[in-house]
């Protein structure tokens, strides 16, 4: 009998073959499974659930087999680690495989919000450039100062690729990081005071929540620009959509928000701000990484192993 798995949200088509080879896979997202799922509560042992997704306490309650919470994805904002050590429930993330293409999507968004690439688009599209409408210039990154909020390994890889632009890099970090080079700042608002960019990049815990609030953004003054590829939470978005509205900083590129994907509709009509569907992580080739990770979290569990990146 194929241990049997909960599967929150749906994965690579040629990684789910390989989940349903091992597995008895139960796909939560089914709308015809739903029954199957009641039936099989008992039996499941593991859910494997996205970074943004995780799985609440009362999901967590209702499958009294549950030893394994494996994340596709480094976020565990969505996820009580605490209790689910409490329940001996171990939770795994996939570190490491999606730092570059989360680093490579902050530097997409703060150039799209430099350069105004998104703008662009639509300009041409809607026949303007054609009309001989004006299009506003950019500001180039060259010279300007990154400043990294959270200095993990998504921060440290999107500061190596900002030299490469001729940025100057400053970072906020909950503990000293001292072996880039890069200047230190001891609050998020003295980073803020120096840098023209500010790369949120920080994990989402109840410590960081809404870390980036109104003096932040004021630190960060009408020249400045913000990017979020972290996690919504981590930002105060009264205070962005405020700053964004006023003109008080001087534009945004925004993966990820509170509530999404339906997220506040102040943010269409935000200006200089440029939108992504939380979509970080979202290669091919990644995608496939994370879900080898997956895999090999699942089977050291079902083997009677520790799963190697179990992180409560
Ligand atoms: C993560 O790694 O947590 C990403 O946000 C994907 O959900």
């Amino acid at each position: 009998m194929k241990p049997e798995i909960l599967l929150v949200e749906p994965m690579l088509d040629l990684i789910e073959a390989r989940l349903d080879e091992a597995y008895l896979v139960h796909r939560l997202y089914a709308a015809n499974e739903q029954e199957a799922i009641e039936k099989a509560r008992p039996a499941i042992r593991a859910v494997v659930t996205g970074g943004g997704t995780g799985l609440s306490n009362d999901q967590i309650d209702r499958l009294p087999a549950l030893g394994l919470i494996a994340i596709n994805g480094v976020g565990t904002d969505k996820v009580d680690l605490v209790n689910a050590r409490g329940r001996d429930i171990d939770v795994t993330t996939t570190p490491g495989v999606l730092t570059d293409d989360v680093a490579d999507t902050g530097i997409a968004l703060m150039l799209s919000a430099l350069r105004h690439i998104a703008r662009g688009d639509r300009f041409v599209r809607e026949g303007r450039w054609a009309q001989g409408d004006s299009f506003p210039l950019g500001t180039s990154p060259k010279g300007k100062r990154l400043g990294i909020l959270g200095l993990g390994q998504i921060g440290r890889a999107l500061g190596r690729r900002a030299e490469a632009f001729g940025m100057t890099i400053g970072y906020w970090n909950r503990s000293p990081q001292s072996d880039t080079g890069w200047i230190a700042f001891s609050t998020p608002r003295e980073l803020a005071a120096n840098s023209d960019v500010l790369a949120v990049c920080v994990a989402a815990n109840p410590a960081t929540e809404g870390i980036v609030d109104v003096d932040v953004l004021e630190a960060l003054g009408s020249e400045g620009v913000i990017i979020n590829v972290a996690r919504g939470s981590v930002v105060n978005e009264d205070a962005l959509l405020q700053a964004l509205r006023r003109g008080t900083i001087a534009g945004a590129g925004l993966d990820v928000f509170v509530g999404e994907p339906r997220i506040r509709e102040e943010f269409f009509t935000a200006p200089n701000t440029v939108l992504m569907p939380h979509q970080g992580s979202a290669t091919r080739e990644t995608r496939i990484a994370m879900g080898e990770v997956v895999l090999a979290n699942l089977h050291a569990f079902f083997s009677g192993e520790k799963p190697p990146t179990t992180v409560n």
